[in-house]
């Protein structure tokens, strides 16, 4: 069990904390793995009611590790990532995410399938899957451009570079903005709205509105898995992930 991943439970509230602030809250396999246990046993346990999900004041996540992309890449739909991903979809009682400062990668991806979004507005949310030689994950494919608007997805998608709380909101990626101080209180304060609500109508609710393409985004999610485990062992994205950790720009003109 790592330190990385912070749980806790109250009142019927499961608060999952990204806590490796020192490397940006990057996720790493086994940070995935509990992160997925946990959305496991929450689904399964009376006592909890609703799910946070929530970082650092000052950085949500920097995405996946990039020294496990380089050295442990994620492989087939058993994985800690793809655990965690088709756990995500597929919980069925809400999660309120709470959003400050870099939300890289799957930082941004795992929010389209959280219930609420709260944001402060130091939040910087990037989809930077071509700048590093990879093709999305998470049913982001499919979410971002049904969300965002197809011209807008090509933007954040093809080009990778970050938009700012403001725009976020303005796509329905979040609910609200707030003081970076604030957000991490006030998604406590609607998790605990959601949890005194009755939990069959909630999960039903929630059924309902997810069940018009559940199927798909499961599908899109193991299409997308396919062509980003190949593409991690691809020279483009050796290349991205060798520039990152030499600090310096990466040189895709032969690639
Ligand atoms: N994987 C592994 N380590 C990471 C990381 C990642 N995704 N993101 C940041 N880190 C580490 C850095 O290597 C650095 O470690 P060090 O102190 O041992 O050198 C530390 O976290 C601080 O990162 P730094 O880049 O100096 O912070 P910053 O404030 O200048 O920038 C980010 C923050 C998030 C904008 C920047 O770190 C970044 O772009 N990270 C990579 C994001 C990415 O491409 N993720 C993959 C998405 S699929």
């Amino acid at each position: 069990m790592t330190t990385d991943i912070l749980t806790h439970t109250e009142n019927g509230v499961t608060t999952l904390t990204l806590n490796r602030v020192d490397k940006k809250n990057s996720i790493t396999a086994a940070m995935y793995a509990q992160m997925a246990d946990a959305l496991a046993d929450a689904a399964g346990n009376a006592d909890v009611r609703v799910v946070v999900i929530q970082g650092d004041v000052a950085v949500f996540s920097a995405g996946n590790d990039i020294g496990d992309f380089l050295n442990n890449p994620p492989a087939g739909d058993g994985s800690p990532v793809f655990r965690f991903l088709h756990g995500i979809a597929a919980f069925p009682k809400p999660i309120v995410a709470a959003v400050c400062g870099p939300a890289v990668g799957i930082g941004t991806t795992m929010l389209l399938h959280c219930d609420l979004v709260y944001a402060g507005d130091n939040a910087a949310f990037s989809v930077p899957f071509v700048n590093l030689g990879l093709c999305p994950e998470a049913a982001s494919s499919l979410l971002i451009p049904q969300m965002f608007g197809y011209h807008r997805a090509a933007e954040a998608l093809l080009l990778g570079e970050p938009f700012m709380a403001e725009a976020a909101l303005e796509v329905g990626l979040v609910n609200r903005v707030l003081p970076p101080t604030e957000v991490n209180g006030y998604a406590q304060t609607q998790a605990r709205k959601l949890a005194a609500k009755p939990i069959s109508s909630l999960i039903e609710t929630k059924r309902l509105m997810k069940k018009g393409q559940a199927a798909t985004i499961a599908q899109v999610m193991t299409e997308e898995g396919a062509s980003f485990g190949r593409m991690l062992r691809e020279p483009a994205a050796r290349e991205a992930f060798g520039a990152f950790m030499e600090r310096r720009k990466p040189d895709f003109s032969k690639l």
